[in-house]
């Protein structure tokens, strides 16, 4: 049995795992991502890999990082929401822990698990993820591998045009998905829709302490859980725009499955009952030929440990 070790290095948690060669988890840990600080992001990374290295034989380390990444997998190039820009990751980490290391999509991290080990498990050939967090990530997998693209930024799939000159998006682009059905957009929305019908709101409001500004996430979650009205709208709102963007990729690639994942996916039918909807509707012309399911992923928040790891046996 050989180990790997998969990060993961999202916008507010850094998670660390052991790995063997099944796709099974031995040890995980996990720490806060410092704000907007590169070098002490890197830092924690280190540290982390010593960590769970020390003791055992680990063949090497795959990280998953929240950016564009180049096709060398070791600069980040630039990360829409994070302060990332040319960070040559692989080299530090490599150098300071003395262990082959890659540098991989998060999205692609992802979706890599959930081909291998999780939802996707029974697809052969392909399948196509959507990550829903703080920005919307994507991986494409295509006849059994991995599509990383001529310039290793593939599979940006948060970056499709949604609304023409719409919100301003963190890549620098107006109206792009990621502003319409992330996270983030989720929080704007149930705060908007608290400002303006808080009588419809009153769940939600009150673990926002009667503030619309103070709502986060996991209040429209919980809210929604609860039967909020305008928390569920807020869900089925992102769950219409990323039934759009499955649909369009289903039409681009034709693979055996969609998946969605990602924090947000907590929510379960909430989100993906207005996503399957509004997926099915964009696909109305192809009525009567097969077309991927849209699956929720299995590994929750292990995906991209599990997948950074496997990406990793396989340098
Ligand atoms: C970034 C992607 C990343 C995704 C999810 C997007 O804004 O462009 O590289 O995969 O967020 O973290
Ligand atoms: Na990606
Ligand atoms: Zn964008």
């Amino acid at each position: 049995m050989t180990l790997t070790i998969g990060v993961d290095v999202g916008g507010t948690k850094v998670a660390g795992g052991v790995v063997d060669d099944t796709g099974t988890v031995l040890v995980q840990t996990r720490r806060d991502t410092p704000a907007d600080d590169v070098a002490k992001t890197r830092d924690v990374i280190i540290e982390l890999v010593g960590e769970l290295a020390a003791g055992r034989t680990i063949e090497a380390v795959g990280i998953g990082a929240a950016g564009w990444i180049d096709a060398s997998r070791s600069t980040v190039l630039f990360a829409p929401n994070l302060a990332w820009r040319d960070e040559p990751l692989r080299e530090y980490v490599s150098e300071a822990v003395g262990l082959p290391v890659i540098v991989e999509n998060d999205g692609n991290v992802a979706a890599w698990a959930e081909f291998r080990y999780g939802a996707a498990r029974d697809a052969d050939d392909s399948m196509i993820m959507f990550t829903i967090g703080t920005g919307v990530g994507g991986g494409i997998v295509l006849g059994g591998d991995l599509m990383r693209g001529a310039h290793g930024i593939a599979a940006e799939l948060g970056h499709m045009l949604a609304v023409p000159d719409g919100h301003q998006c963190g890549c620098g682009r107006l109206g792009c998905i990621e502003q319409y059905a992330s996270g983030s957009a989720l929080v704007r929305f149930a705060r908007a829709g608290a400002r303006q019908e808080p009588n419809r709101a009153t769940a939600l409001l009150k673990l926002a302490g009667g503030e619309a500004e103070a709502i986060t996430g996991p209040m429209v979650t919980a809210a929604a859980q609860g039967g909020d009205p305008v928390s569920a709208e807020a869900f089925a709102q992102i769950g219409r725009w990323l039934g759009t963007s499955l649909a369009d990729m289903a039409q681009i690639l034709d693979p055996q499955t969609l998946v969605v994942g990602g924090g947000v996916i907590d929510a379960g039918d909430l989100l993906l009952g207005p996503t399957r909807r509004s997926y099915l509707d964009a696909l109305a012309q192809r009525g009567r030929l097969p077309v991927a399911e849209v699956l929720p992923a299995e590994l929750g928040n292990s995906a991209g440990v599990i997948g950074a790891a496997d990406l990793a046996r396989r340098i």
